[in-house]
């Protein structure tokens, strides 16, 4: 196939910071991407409703003019948060889910959550209400072995909070094992899962083997061939249960080449062509419009979008950075070729 149209996509994972980062990235994936779940740590994190509209109003002045985009805001659940919080928030025609971080897991989650225990009642609410719940799936129990936490987490914790909210929507964030795709698999249809275009196209050489990649460091870490794989077969079956959330984490240069460099791949420059290379090459590029563009929506129960985008097979090169300020952002494979290329 040398070309394929489909139905525009949405990104269901996606961060965008704010200020400088803010602008040069939004429109990356506003290019490309009718929708976004946006993620909320910010540093404060977003934890209440005003924050997240005032979040929305900067979001869309960075959107360019020729170009329709709409956020989907998302509240960072803490120890702390109301109930009251997401009364306001179901009302809200501006959130559309809400996050949970374990403390400590990743970037920006000091706030996260200490004890599950302590938001149960949140949880009822959000089932009372029918708000997605979004899980960053890691323990973080520092004995815990990197490369395990998230299997750990999809063991020993997920199956408690789906027992206690059977009726609870969950979304697996950026599913990293075989053994969270058998779950999801094998859940209630209320459970739903994200995919990285990174943990499509990697395994753990990509990080470690034949020197130190920091770019391709993010968390849930990427794991062996044999988990990519699961991912591959996850992502390209069309099921209903899997779409497409690229988790594109921009960080400055210094603080991703750096000796303790910040978690996070940046992927919206290319997202959707990424994803088209990864389809194209497991010979399943019919089953991509419905992981990027069907799947989503229907989960989250909105509207699928009406307009197509067509994307073509056409080698270009990636660009080695994107400026913000004085200082560059580096992108997933800057300066590498890429087979497919939307039509603008
Ligand atoms: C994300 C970030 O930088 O905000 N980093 C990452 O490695 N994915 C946080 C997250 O989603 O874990
Ligand atoms: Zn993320």
């Amino acid at each position: 196939m040398e070309q394929i149209t489909i139905t525009r996509p949405d990104d269901w994972h996606l961060h965008v910071r704010t200020g400088a980062m803010l602008k040069t990235v939004i429109p990356h994936t506003a290019r490309q991407f009718a929708r976004a779940i946006i993620m909320p740590n910010l540093n404060p994190p977003i934890t209440t409703v005003k924050l997240a509209e005032n979040y929305y109003q900067e979001i869309i002045q960075a959107v360019p003019e020729n170009l329709k985009f709409q956020p989907l805001m998302t509240l960072y659940l803490t120890d702390t948060i109301h109930v009251s919080e997401i009364k306001v928030a179901a009302a809200s025609p501006y959130v559309f889910a809400c996050k949970l971080y374990p403390a400590g897991a990743t970037t920006n989650s000091d706030s996260g959550v200490t004890q599950l225990d302590n938001i149960f009642p949140i949880f009822e609410a959000m089932q009372k209400h029918d708000i997605p719940l979004l899980i960053h799936g890691e323990i973080t129990t520092p004995e815990c072995d990197i490369f395990d936490r998230e299997r750990v987490f999809v063991d020993k914790i997920l199956p408690k909070i789906i027992a206690d909210f059977p009726e609870l929507r969950i979304v697996l964030e950026h599913v990293t094992t075989e053994e969270a795709v058998q779950f999801v698999h094998a859940a209630s249809k209320k459970i739903a899962a994200t995919i990285t275009p990174q943990h499509l196209m990697f395994n753990r050489n990509a990080i470690l083997a034949g020197g130190i990649r920091p770019h391709h460091y993010c968390l849930p870490i990427i794991k062996r061939e044999q988990h990519r794989l699961a991912l591959i077969a996850a992502a390209t079956s069309g099921h209903p249960k899997f779409f497409l959330g690229t988790d594109s984490a921009p960080h400055l240069q210094f603080k991703k080449e750096n000796s303790c460099g910040c978690a996070g791949c940046y992927s919206a420059h290319a997202a959707i062509e990424l994803y088209a290379e990864i389809f194209a090459s497991s010979n399943n590029l019919s089953n991509l419009e419905t992981f990027a563009s069907f799947n989503g929506p229907d989960f989250y129960k909105l509207p699928r979008n009406t307009e197509k985008i067509t994307l073509r097979r056409n080698n270009w090169i990636i660009p080695g950075y994107y400026s913000v300020n004085n200082d560059h952002l580096i992108p997933l494979k800057a300066g590498e070729a890429i087979s497919w290329q939307l039509s603008e």
